[in-house]
Formats: C-alpha cells, structure tokens, sequence
C-alpha cells in the first residue's frame, strides 16, 4: 500500500540518491518521474561510488523494479551506456521499465539547448545543455517524440517530419546551422527500438496494480523545489515539475494514493547554474563549503554556490511538497565550523520576510536574516543514534527542525548508506 514521494527542498544535489538507496532496499518499485539526464545522484555502497544520470536509484537494489514515468524525457544513448556502464560492475539492469508515453530527446534538442543558451548570453539559464528544455518545449507544443512512437515507423517518420519543420528554420535562418534531415533522426531513434521494447509498458497501470497488492512504491524526484517549473525560480528553474505533485502527473499515480512526501534538505545549501541565491557565500566560508562538501557537479563538474541553511525555503518546500519528513544531509560538512549562520527570514526592501517573497523581484532583493550556532570540532561520522552527535550539533539539527515546518526524521553524518542517524523511521507506520 505504501506509495512514498522523495522530493529536493532546495535547489538539487541534497543527496537524494542516498535516501532514495536507503529507502530503496525496501521498495518493490522505485520511480523516476520527472526530467531526464541532467539529474546526477552519487551513491556508495559497499564502498563502491555510483553516478547515476538517468536510471532511478532502485537500480542498484537487487529485487526492486526501477521505473522511468511517463514524466521523464529520455535520451536513448545515456540510457543505454548507464546500462552497460552498470551491467559491466555487475548491476542487474533487467527489470527495467519504461513508460510508452514518456518523452525521447533527440539529438537535435541537445544542440538547441546549446545554442539557445549561448544565445541568451547573459540571460542565460545555466542549463545542463542535455537538451532537456527544448524536449519539454516540443512536449508541451505537441511535437514531441514519444517512446512509443518508436514502435510504428510510419507514425515516427511523420512526427520527426513535424517536429523538424520548424526546428530548421530556427536552426538554418536564426542559429547559422545546417539543416537536420528526417532521415538521420529516423535513424538515430529506430537503432533503439529492438532494444528498448521489452522494457515498454503502461508503467502508470503496473504501479496501481502494485499498490493495489500492497506493495511499497519510492517515487524519487530529480531536480528539487527551486527547480521546479511552476514552484521555483522561474526562469531560472528546470523545465519539469520537481516537487510532489509532479509524482502523479510524472507516474499516472493519482494525488489519492501518495502516503508520505519525504524532502532531502542539506545543511547548508548550494546550487548550480545562474539565479538567486540568497544565503551564496563569496567569500572563504563558500571554498571551505565547496571543498569539505565535495560540491563539484555529478552531472557537469560544475563547482557548486554554498550558502548557509536557508529556513523560508524549507518552510516553502515544507508547503508546497506537502512533506510529511526532512532528511537532513552533509551534517559532517559543518564539523569544525565555530559558529554557524542560519537563515530565519529575509530583508526584502527593508521589510522582514519570514516567507518567500512573492515576486522573483523580491527574492533577487532577499537579505538573509541570520541567527548564529555554536559549533562543534567532534568527529561525527560514526553516530548512528541522536544521542551520539554532540550536544552543539544536537542543538543545531532541533533548531532546524523548529523553523522549517516539519520534523527532522534522519540526518546524513557522511556519504554511505550506514552513515546516517535515524530519528524516526521513514516507512509508513
Ligand atoms: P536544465 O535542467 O538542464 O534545463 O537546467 C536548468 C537549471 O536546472 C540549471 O540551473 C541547472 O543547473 C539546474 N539543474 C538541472 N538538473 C539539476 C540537478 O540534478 N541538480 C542541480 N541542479 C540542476
Ligand atoms: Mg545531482
């Protein structure tokens, strides 16, 4: 019965992997619902490091069903080298599913995603320039190509005629490019089609049916709160919905079947690409971040932006996800810090704000407001319980579950699946 959604609170990279892998090993069914190969979870277990791009976490548990939703928007050649990639350490990548309906990216909309950014110049996004944005784009302008389009030649050579027509006339008379053929398109996708249409299913119904028969579905989200489409920085957001309501429309899981929405919050906060940020660090206190935190790009090899904790956002993610638990991340990364700044509110225009400015306006004006923390110097790397943690770092995770709207239920002391202090169990009672 137990359908539980694993969202970001901030802006990404909280370390989703490793709580979706936790939770995982209990879950029959673990579902990828939304974006595409700009996502990237590190996850170690037994002391080997796994990048993930595009398959769901679940991969890498033996007896979970990993599923990629009808949300997803997929590039054909990244799945297949995770495959092999996996396959070749040893990961049994067989029970793969893939919805009928989710969204291929074709070469064309990685070059888009490129060049439009290049373009933009300094309006640019920052995109992961996996041509994920444009495969949106064409999703919501109907001139997508779908997995299952693959399976009828006819449908799919009239889809990539359609989807070409007015892709060339930006490409050839704003973009300076040569024009794309149909033919190479066809042939680029139809190489995949023998491969791909075992996995290929009705992924919204075999959930259903699983919960149906009481069994646990992990929905894991990629991106994060501030990403999101609808919910975040807009524009300086994902092209996808990140946060829990995406699940459903992400899955064909209605809203009437979700239990518990579990959001991944780090300790500090980072990001990645352009946008506000109002906690960013520019000074010794952001390397010092970056380096102890390990916060280069898993996806890009970007360095990250370190700011410190930010509580208007988990307050905003506690709302807009309907999150029910926080898991606490990267607790170790403060270790040594002598007093720690957190955010309680903003200045916005000389106001204080205890919630998120309305407008992208006064969140690009947001001040943050701290309150400091005592630190502490002790090694925590090996509590297991809440009491283990010193008493400082105690103080520290209580007050950040007094301001962000939800209960603390784990904390992350450092990256493997074991280190981890559990306060309340994340399954449902
Ligand atoms: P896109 O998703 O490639 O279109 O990029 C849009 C914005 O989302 C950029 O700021 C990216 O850096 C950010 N983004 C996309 N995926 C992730 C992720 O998995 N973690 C963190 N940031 C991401
Ligand atoms: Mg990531």
């Amino acid at each position: 019965m137990p359908a539980i959604v694993l969202v970001g609170a901030q802006w990404g990279d909280e370390g989703k992997g490793k709580a979706t892998d936790a939770l995982g090993a209990e879950a029959d069914y673990v579902v990828k619902f939304n974006g595409g190969n700009n996502a990237g979870h590190t996850v170690v277990v037994d002391g080997e490091k796994y990048a993930l791009h595009l398959l769901p976490s679940g991969i890498l548990t033996p007896g979970c069903t990993p599923v990629i939703g009808n949300g997803v928007v997929i590039d054909l050649a990244v799945l297949f080298e995770e495959i092999d990639g996996l396959t070749a350490r040893g990961i049994d990548c067989s029970k793969l599913l893939i919805s009928a309906n989710a969204h291929l990216i074709p070469s064309y909309n990685r070059t888009l995603d490129k060049t439009v950014e290049r373009f933009l110049g300094k309006r640019k996004i920052g995109t992961t320039g996996r041509g994920i944005g444009p495969t949106y784009a064409d999703k919501m302008s109907r001139v997508g190509i779908r997995v299952q389009d693959l399976f009828d030649e006819n449908i799919l050579r009239q889809k990539i005629e359609g989807a070409l027509d007015a892709k060339n006339h930006l490409l050839v008379k704003v973009f300076n490019r040569r024009a794309i053929t149909v033919d190479e398109v066809f042939e680029e996708l139809i190489a995949y089609a023998d491969r791909l249409r075992p996995m290929v299913t009705d992924t919204g119904k075999t959930l259903v049916d699983a919960l149906d028969r009481g069994e646990m579905v992990l929905f894991e989200g990629g991106q994060a709160t501030l990403l999101d489409v609808d919910h975040g920085n807009y524009p300086f957001v994902t092209s996808s919905n990140a946060t829990s309501g995406g699940a459903c429309t992400g899955s064909g899981v209605p809203p009437t079947r979700i239990d518990r929405v579990i959001a991944v919050a780090k300790a500090y906060a980072t990001r990645v690409g352009e946008g506000p940020f109002p906690t960013e660090l520019h000074d010794e206190w952001g390397d010092r971040l970056r380096n102890v935190g390990g916060e280069f790009g898993t996806t890009t090899g970007r360095p990250r932006r370190c700011g410190w904790y930010d509580a208007p956002i988990s307050r905003y993610a506690a709302r807009i996800n309907g999150v029910t638990d926080f898991v606490l991340t990267k607790l170790d990364v403060l270790t040594g810090i002598e007093r720690i700044p957190v955010c309680v509110a903003y200045e916005v225009d000389g106001e204080r704000h205890e919630e998120m400015p309305m407008t992208e306006t006064g969140f690009h004006h947001a001040k943050p407001i701290y309150e400091y923390f005592d630190g502490w110097t002790e090694d925590i790397s090996a509590a297991r319980t809440f009491d283990d943690l010193p008493k400082a770092a105690q103080v520290y995770v209580n007050a950040l579950e007094a301001i962000s709207g939800q209960r603390i239920s784990a904390v992350g002391v450092g990256p493997s699946r074991e280190q981890t202090v559990v306060r309340h169990s994340l399954l449902p009672e």
